[in-house]
C-alpha cells in the first residue's frame, strides 16, 4: 500500500469537517487582547451543546476548581481566558474524540479519556517544568493521538496485519503502520491539527509525539508531548494496544529537567484525578 494510502489519508484529513464555528470564534477571541468577558462569553452561550458541554468539564476533576461554576459568564472570570479556550475546544471535540476506534482496540469513551489524560498530564508537566504555555501543553495532548480516528479507516482492512505484527515482530505501532500504510497516526494527527489551523508547535508536537527528539519549532512542548502519553500509558489511561512497547525519551526528559521524584508526583497526582473522575461518574 505504502505512498498510496499517504495521498488518500491526507485526503480524508481534508474532507474532515472544520472545528464547529463558536470554537474557531473563541480561538480567536481568546488571541485578542482587546476582547472583554462579556464578549467572549456572547459567543459561547450561542451554542447550547458546546455551552453544556463545557460548564460539565468546567465541574469536573480534569480542571479541579474547587468552588462550582455554573454559568459561562462565572467560568470566564473564574478561569481566564487560557482556560475557556481549552475547555471549548475539549467541549467541540468530546464526540469526535469520544468514538470507538475498532481498530486501535480503544471502545466507545477510551480515546477520549487517554486524550484528556494526556491533555492534563500536559498541562501539569508544563506547569513543573517551569513551561509558559500550559494551554498550548493541554492542547496538544488533547489532539495528540486525533489522527487514529482518521486511519481507523484505513486500518480496518488491514487490522489483523498490522496487530500480527505488533505482536509477533514486537515492533511498535506506530512503525507497523508506517510500514503497513506508509504514513502514522501521528502524522496522520499533524495533518488534522494543520487543516484545523493550529499553530506550527502544536502541528509538530503531534506529529512527533513518538519521536520527540526530532523536534525543532518547541522541543519543549513536544517533550511534554510525548512523556504525558507515555505518563498515561503508565497508569493505563485508554491504551488500547499502542500502549505496549513504548518507552520515554530520554533526551525529552532531560531538557524538562525533570527528576524523577517529580516524574512520580505528576503521576500520582494524575492518578488521583482520574480516581475523582471515576468516582463522579
Ligand atoms: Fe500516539
Ligand atoms: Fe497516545
Amino acid at each position: 500500500m505504502g505512498q498510496l494510502a499517504l495521498e488518500s489519508v491526507v485526503q480524508s484529513v481534508n474532507e474532515l469537517p472544520s472545528l464547529p464555528q463558536v470554537a474557531l470564534e473563541v480561538m480567536r477571541l481568546t488571541r485578542d487582547p482587546d476582547t472583554t468577558a462579556r464578549e467572549l462569553n456572547d459567543v459561547i452561550c450561542q451554542d447550547q451543546a458546546i455551552t453544556a458541554n463545557m460548564l460539565r468539564l468546567a465541574n469536573s476533576a480534569y480542571y479541579g476548581f474547587p468552588r462550582l461554576i455554573g454559568t459561562v459568564g462565572e467560568a470566564v472570570v473564574l478561569l481566564g481566558f487560557q482556560t475557556v479556550r481549552s475547555i471549548v475546544l475539549t467541549a467541540a471535540l468530546g464526540d469526535t474524540l469520544s468514538k470507538e476506534v475498532k481498530a486501535y482496540s480503544l471502545e466507545k469513551g477510551e480515546l477520549w479519556k487517554h486524550s484528556m489524560g494526556v491533555a492534563t498530564a500536559g498541562r501539569m508537566i508544563a506547569k513543573r517544568a517551569g513551561y509558559k504555555y500550559q494551554d498550548l501543553a493541554y492542547t496538544a495532548g488533547l489532539l495528540h493521538d486525533v489522527g487514529k480516528i482518521v486511519l481507523a479507516d484505513y486500518l480496518e482492512e488491514y487490522c489483523t496485519e498490522v496487530l500480527e505484527k505488533v505482536r509477533t515482530e514486537e515492533v511498535c505501532f506506530s512503525d507497523a503502520e508506517l510500514e503497513i500504510l506508509g504514513i502514522d497516526h501521528a502524522q496522520t494527527g499533524g495533518e488534522v491539527a494543520k487543516k484545523w489551523n493550529f499553530p506550527a508547535e502544536i502541528v509538530e508536537a503531534i506529529t512527533l509525539h513518538h519521536n520527540p527528539d526530532l523536534a525543532v519549532q518547541d522541543p519543549k512542548l513536544t517533550s511534554i508531548t510525548h512523556i504525558a502519553d507515555i505518563m498515561c500509558t503508565v497508569i493505563g489511561v485508554g491504551i488500547g494496544v499502542d500502549g505496549l512497547l513504548q518507552q520515554a525519551s530520554a533526551h525529552a526528559v532531560e531538557i524538562l529537567g525533570l527528576d524523577e521524584m517529580v516524574l512520580e508526583e505528576i503521576i500520582s497526582d494524575l492518578i488521583d484525578v482520574f480516581t475523582e473522575e471515576e468516582n463522579a461518574n
